[in-house]
């Protein structure tokens, strides 16, 4: 495995893995866990060769945000990358993602507007920016993401539509389901900033949301079912609901009752010093 932070050596990596086969992309910000290893064995599923990008990306931070905080292991990360047979770790320096004088901002309008777009104003430009950067760096056929962050997805794949993009194709933007906890807590990076005590709190989370979803799916109405879940999290020790909402699972509008299309409930709370966000589907 070649643990790669230029640009020159990656892209003289990139076109020796070509020659070879397929390449399929894992974009993270390393901190890995369980979720990332499950995203890196889809990928090798997909292609001959495997690169995980490793960039704590300071564009999709906001002034307030945990980005000095957020957990950095290179060597951790990548002896699970070696192990995982990955052919390539791509870990830039920030000067050598935004060089002096780089101007360039990635918007996606419309899908990256509500929700997290609305509580983390900026943030999904900075993911759409960097995204693309590491897209056309790497010029994979593939790459993987985790629904658990499902506008994200849904904005990415926007972008590679809008922008034409060929490599990955937008097709070819995969999305790779959340893994749990064995108590159904999505798993995070952020996790661990969670005290013993708020790590058992949280899983309320998911808790709330299944109970939500029965609700809905059970008939309820949509407002009342959402006002429990919010009442729940904060019975249980969360500090902050940001939103919860369901929505239509592509273009994520807000749905104020139940709709016959894919339905996704998203929500966002804070607990401890954690903001945690999960998603799960709601059926028609
Ligand atoms: O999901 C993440 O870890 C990040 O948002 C991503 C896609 C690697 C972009 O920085």
């Amino acid at each position: 495995m070649q643990l790669i932070h230029a640009l020159d050596p990656l892209r003289s990596a990139i076109d020796a893995l070509r020659a070879d086969g397929a390449i399929a992309l894992v974009p993270t910000m390393g901190a890995l866990h369980d979720g990332h290893l499950t995203l890196v064995r889809e990928a090798k599923a997909k292609a001959a060769h495997v690169v995980v990008s490793i960039f704590v990306n300071p564009l999709q931070f906001g002034a307030n945000e945990d980005l000095d905080a957020y957990p950095r292991q290179l060597e951790r990360d990548c002896a699970l990358l070696e192990a995982e047979g990955v052919a390539v770790v791509w870990a830039p320096k920030v000067e050598t993602m935004y060089p002096a004088g780089f101007a360039t901002n990635i918007s996606v309008s419309g899908v990256s507007e509500g929700l997290d777009g609305a509580a983390r104003p900026g943030h999904f430009d900075g993911v759409a920016t960097v995204v693309c950067k590491l897209f056309n760096q790497v010029l994979p056929d593939v790459a993987l993401f985790g629904e658990k962050d499902w506008q994200q997805l849904a904005v990415i794949r926007r972008m590679a539509r809008d922008l034409d993009l060929t490599r990955p194709h937008a097709d070819a933007i995969l999305g790779v389901p959340t893994v749990r906890e064995a108590d159904g807590l999505a798993m995070s990076s952020r996790n661990a900033y969670l005290t013993r005590e708020q790590r058992a709190a949280a899983v309320a989370l998911p808790t709330a949301m299944r109970a939500a979803i029965a609700e809905i799916e059970g008939g309820v109405p949509v407002g009342d079912a959402l006002s429990a879940l919010a009442r729940a999290l904060l019975a249980g020790g969360f500090l902050s609901v940001d939103y919860a909402e369901l929505c239509d699972a592509a273009d994520l509008s807000v749905l104020p009752a139940r709709s016959d299309k894919p339905m996704r409930l998203l929500v966002a709370a804070r607990i401890g010093k954690a903001r945690l966000i999960d998603n799960m589907a709601v059926a028609p």
